[in-house]
């Protein structure tokens, strides 16, 4: 039987390397790069070859681990500017998954705190590094656990995007209960949405699910509302990249509009995060800054144009949906319900 912890990972460091799945390549091609510098991690995370709000955050810590790995640079101060600077670089890089900014800004705590000679920052901050990635993998396993009080034999399950092990150290949050499922021998039908314009759903969910030997359906964003009328969807179950402090969701485009029909047809709809996505300094959704991508991936498909040429274009990689339409979160802690932002704090404080 297959696993799912036989898939490659989306991230990982040895020797001095950062070695990221090309998720770009995917399905086609399992194609892993190694990366030595920070600024190719960079632009791995702007171009998507890594992505999923945990994934950059992982893969931005360990590029900045690689950097100081690699220089011959000595003199203490300046090479704390230079991390400093990568790690604005990093930062900015996709400005809507909170964890990215989260992973970088505990990289530059540790930083300030660790001694200047150069093998001990090392050992620093690949030590903060390896706790990001640990962390990450326990509660991927724990938000598994409580998923998975959600589920019933043969109940079935929308997901979007992909908030699977290719998003994460491995299991994945979305995810991560049906992988448990699985090996608990419940029977779960699992139908993944493809996720237009860069197909995350397609390419990536029904992947890694099949590998996993689950049982996927995919399906085109627009049938959605058809299965939920005809009652092949008891659940959704989605990722998220920031969940405000009053509640709101904000995740990758189209999340909306499932949570709207699973609010018409009475579907529970659940989101899994860690509980780094909570931005509780953030009051609402609308002031997320929403990331804006590349009119191609609109107007192509696999290098194909599919729109007339010059066509006007708007592409937003995220949305916003409010809390009132969220049933609960589930967190590595716990699940939490509504009124959302209260029960959220409450949650995480208390742990
Ligand atoms: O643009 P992406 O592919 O990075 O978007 C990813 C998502 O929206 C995921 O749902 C989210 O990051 C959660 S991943 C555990």
């Amino acid at each position: 039987m297959p696993s799912v912890d036989e898939l490659p990972r989306a991230v990982r460091h040895q020797d001095a390397t950062v070695f990221l799945l090309d998720q770009r390549r995917l399905p086609g091609e399992v194609v892993i790069e190694a990366y030595t510098d920070a600024m190719s991690v960079e632009r791995a995370i702007r171009e998507m070859r890594v992505r999923g709000a945990p994934a950059i955050g992982m893969a931005a810590a360990w590029a900045l681990v690689v950097e100081l790995e690699r220089s011959a640079e000595q003199d203490p101060q300046r090479v704390r500017r230079h991390i400093e600077q990568l790690a604005g670089h990093l930062r900015a890089a996709r400005p809507t998954a909170v964890n990215l900014a989260w992973a970088v800004d505990r990289m530059l705590v540790r930083l300030a705190r660790a001694p200047a000679e150069r093998d001990a920052l090392i050992a620093h901050l690949a030590d903060e590094a390896q706790r990001i990635e640990d962390e990450d993998r326990a509660i991927c396993r724990a938000i598994g656990e409580h998923g998975l009080t959600l589920l019933r034999p043969d109940c079935g399950v929308l997901t979007h995007c992909n908030a699977g092990a290719l998003a994460v150290s491995e299991r994945g949050t979305a995810l991560a209960p049906l992988y448990a499922a699985g090996e608990r021998g419940l029977p779960v039908r699992i139908f993944a949405a493809e996720t237009r314009p860069v197909l995350q759903g397609a390419r990536l969910t029904a992947w890694e699910l099949g590998q996993a030997g689950l049982d996927v359906t995919l399906i085109c964003d627009n049938m959605a509302a058809a299965l939920m009328a005809e009652g092949a969807i008891d659940l959704v179950l989605m990722g998220t990249d920031r969940v405000t402090a009053n509640g709101d969701v904000v995740n990758k485009i189209g999340t909306l509009g499932v949570a709207i029909l699973a609010h018409h047809f009475g579907i529970p709809f659940y989101v899994a995060c860690p509980s780094s996505t909570f931005d509780a300094a953030t009051a609402r959704g609308v002031e997320v800054e929403i990331e804006e991508r590349d009119a191609t991936e609109v107007t192509h498909v696999g290098g194909v144009a599919i729109a007339p040429s010059g066509v006007k274009v708007r592409n937003p990689a995220f949305d916003v949906t409010p809390a009132d339409l969220v049933t609960g979160i589930i967190t590595e802690h716990g699940i939490a319900r509504a009124p959302l932002g209260i029960n959220l704090r409450q949650l995480l404080s208390a742990a």
